[in-house]
C-alpha cells in the first residue's frame, strides 16, 4: 500500500529532464517506475551484482541510465543537482538477508542526499520495521528527521495506525 503510495508521489512529483537516484535497486521494480518518467539521467545504485543484473535485464541498458555496483553512502557518482532521490530500504527479497541496508549508511547516505537535492527535491524512503536492522533504521531515521528545520525541510512519516511493524514512507522535501 505504502509502496503505491510512494509511486503515486513520484509520479506527481517528477516531471520530464529531472534528475534521479534509486539508491537500493534491489529487483529493479522500483527503478522500471522510474524509468517511465523521461528523467534526464537515473542513477542507479545497490551493493549487490546480482541487484544490478537483475535490475538491468528489468529495465534495460540506456545513456539516461546509469548503473553503480557501490554503497549508497557517498553517492560519488552523482554528477547533477538531484530532484527525487528513492529508498527502498532492507534486504533483496529471496536474497541473502545479512546483505540489509543499516542505520550507519543509510543516514550517510541521507545526509548527502539532502545536499545533492535542488530546493523542492524529495527524498522517499520505505521503512521496513519488521526486521531488526529495518527497525533500528525507522527509529535512527525518525529521530534525526524530527530535528530538520522546518523553515528548510518538510518530512512526514505514513505509517499504519492499526498494524505494528507494518511497513512505513517516510517523505523529506527541500523547501531551500
Ligand atoms: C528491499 S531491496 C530493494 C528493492 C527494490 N527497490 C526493488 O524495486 O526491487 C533493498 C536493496 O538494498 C540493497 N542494499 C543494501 N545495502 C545497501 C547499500 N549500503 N547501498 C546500496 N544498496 C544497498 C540490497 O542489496 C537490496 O538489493
Amino acid at each position: 500500500m505504502f509502496l503505491k503510495l510512494a509511486h503515486q508521489i513520484w509520479k506527481s512529483h517528477l516531471r520530464p529532464g529531472n534528475f534521479a537516484i534509486d539508491a537500493t535497486c534491489g529487483n529493479g521494480y522500483d527503478t522500471e517506475v522510474l524509468s517511465r518518467f523521461n528523467l534526464a539521467h537515473l542513477y542507479v545504485f545497490d551493493i549487490q551484482k546480482k541487484a544490478l543484473n537483475s535490475t538491468k535485464s528489468r529495465v534495460g541498458e540506456s545513456k539516461n541510465i546509469s548503473y553503480h555496483l557501490e554503497c549508497h553512502s557517498m553517492l560519488s557518482p552523482v554528477k547533477d543537482p538531484i530532484d527525487l532521490i528513492v529508498y527502498n530500504l532492507g534486504y533483496l527479497p529471496g536474497g541473502d538477508k545479512s546483505l540489509t541496508t543499516n542505520v550507519q549508511t543509510t543516514i550517510k547516505s541521507i545526509e548527502t542526499g539532502m545536499v545533492l537535492l535542488n530546493p523542492g527535491g524529495l527524498i522517499s524512503c520505505m521503512l521496513y520495521p519488521g526486521h531488526t536492522e529495518g527497525a533500528r533504521e525507522e527509529s535512527a531515521l525518525i529521530t534525526l528527521v524530527a530535528n530538520f528545520s522546518p523553515k528548510k525541510f518538510q518530512v512526514s512519516h505514513h505509517q499504519s495506525i492499526n498494524r505494528s511493524k507494518g511497513p512505513s514512507l517516510l517523505l523529506i522535501q527541500k523547501i531551500i
